[in-house]
């Protein structure tokens, strides 16, 4: 374990895909980590005394009351706090088909489990700190999945939001991104999600490490003046079909 001065990290969604490269990159910083989730299977992470686990499903408010808590009991203090439980499971793929309980479900787990987090996270960030998010290219633009991508594009006004709200305090907020990165949530689909790759201007998909890259900058004292953006982590597909010209029949619009 690092001295009980060094600085503090909750993740969210530590269990899998992009939380767990972000604990690990966090840990190479030296930073001291919570890895919080509702399916944590932790034993590799927390053979390094720098990471402790903690249940948290972030749906439901008692639990990320006490996860929160929990954190600064036994790590002395809450630096950085960042969001990356999430996902769109189990919804059909067209708005028709999606009923109130796949909203209520998916806007409940992507945008109010950021909330909750946040709302019980910024009082004990007593020395002020960073807080990252994971959106989705999805909630930028037409990726598909309505309800997953609405909640994920209201983590947008919501980090400016909390961006102007906390700035006072010293509480930076900013979110992610990400284009489609390589983790679990593929293996269910059919083909590679490589085959995606032609969606990309730097010609490949994701890999978690890229996502956890980029949150650890964002709390990083090298970001210490940017609060409230909304950085795109996609390979460049933010910047439209540009790439695509010369592959496809037509030169432009
Ligand atoms: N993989 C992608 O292509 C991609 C693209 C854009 C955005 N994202 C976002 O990145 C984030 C991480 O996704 P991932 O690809 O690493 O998926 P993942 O399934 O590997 O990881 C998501 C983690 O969240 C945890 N989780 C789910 N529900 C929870 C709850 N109620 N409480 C606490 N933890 C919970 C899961 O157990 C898991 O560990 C998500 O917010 C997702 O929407 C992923």
């Amino acid at each position: 374990m690092n001295a009980p001065t060094s600085p503090v990290a909750l993740v969210t969604g530590a269990g899998h895909g992009i939380g767990r490269a972000t604990v690990r990159k966090f840990r190479a910083l030296g930073t001291r980590v919570l890895a919080a989730d509702i399916d944590l299977a932790a034993e590799d992470l927390t053979a390094d005394p720098g990471v402790l686990a903690a249940h948290l499903d972030v749906t439901d408010p008692a639990s990320v009351e006490a996860c929160i808590a929990g954190c600064v009991d036994r790590l002395g203090r809450l630096d950085h706090l960042v969001c990356t439980a999430g996902g769109d499971t189990g919804s059909p793929p067209n708005f028709l088909d999606e009923t109130d309980d796949d909203w209520q479900r998916l806007v409940d787990l992507n945008l109010y489990g950021v909330v909750r987090c946040i709302r019980a996270a910024v009082p004990r960030m007593t020395s002020g700190g960073a807080i990252a998010v994971v959106g989705s290219v999805n909630g930028l633009a037409a990726w598909g999945g309505a309800p997953y991508s609405a909640a994920k594009a209201g983590l947008v006004n919501l980090t400016q939001q909390l961006a102007a709200e906390f700035g006072p305090r010293g509480i930076r907020v900013n979110l992610v991104a990400p284009g489609t990165v390589r983790t679990r949530v593929w293996d269910d689909q059919p083909g590679s999600p490589d085959q995606m790759s032609v969606l990309y201007p730097l010609g490949r998909i994701g890999e978690p490490e890229d996502i956890a890259n980029a949150l650890a900058f964002l709390c990083s004292p090298d970001a210490s003046w940017i609060t409230g953006v909304t950085l795109p982590v996609d390979g460049g597909a933010s910047t439209g079909p540009r790439h695509l010209f010369g592959k496809l029949p037509h030169r432009t619009p």
